[in-house]
């Protein structure tokens, strides 16, 4: 006999709860985006849930963060779902069909390489916005936030303004804060097209 119940519920940090969301949102066959591939953690896991039928866009300015990306869902066997672009994510509209039911952002500069290539906050509000618009009824962005550096406080105050103002009949729309913890700690903001 199986056990349908999933694991306890374990509250850790803004990016474990974005990934327990994309998670219960997507379905194989869907079409979603990692809007900041990095080391390609995210695209990998967004390759696994939108399965063999499913396609997975995946933006980054950096050369390196394609190079990564493409050798890890290599390694996985999963390079033939996606499709990894060297272009910033303000540029969505241009690359991706619309009917979305996720996008995912994870802020901030590519782990192990130089800081100096951060999301920037006029990019990353264009880029959220093109993905708000390419949303299929139901559909999910998901953006971690660190206000740890000067121009990820910028990115939280320009984003909570921004999704603060989405029209409330189309848009649910959550910020989640670690209230004790430091100010310095990754934040999550979640929208929903609900219809
Ligand atoms: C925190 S990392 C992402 C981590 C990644 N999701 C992973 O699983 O490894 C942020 C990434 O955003 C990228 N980035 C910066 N500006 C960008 C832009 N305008 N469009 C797309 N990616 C950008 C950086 O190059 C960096 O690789």
């Amino acid at each position: 006999m199986t056990d349908a119940r999933e694991a306890r519920f374990v509250l850790r940090n803004a990016r474990a709860l974005a990934a327990d969301y994309i998670a219960r949102a997507v379905r194989p066959g869907d079409t979603v985006v990692d809007a900041t591939m990095g080391n390609g953690k995210d695209t990998q896991f967004l390759c696994e849930l939108a399965g063999e039928s499913g396609r997975v866009y995946a933006f980054d300015v950096q050369a390196e963060a394609v190079t990564r990306t493409r050798e890890r869902l290599a390694q996985a066997g999963l390079i033939e779902r996606a499709t990894l672009l060297l272009a910033g994510h303000e540029t969505m509209a241009l690359h991706v069909p619309s009917g979305v039911q996720a996008v995912m952002f994870n802020l901030g500069w590519l782990p192990g390489a130089a800081h100096a290539v951060t999301t920037r906050t006029d990019t990353t509000l264009a880029a959220v916005d093109a993905a708000v618009a390419l949303l299929a009824p139901g559909g999910i962005v998901t953006v971690c936030i660190y206000p740890g550096h000067e121009e990820g406080t910028r990115e939280l105050h320009a984003l909570t303004d921004y999704a603060a103002g989405l029209s409330v009949q189309r848009y649910n729309v959550l910020h989640h804060r670690f209230l004790n913890a430091g100010e310095q700690t990754p934040q999550l903001i979640l929208i929903q097209r609900n219809k």
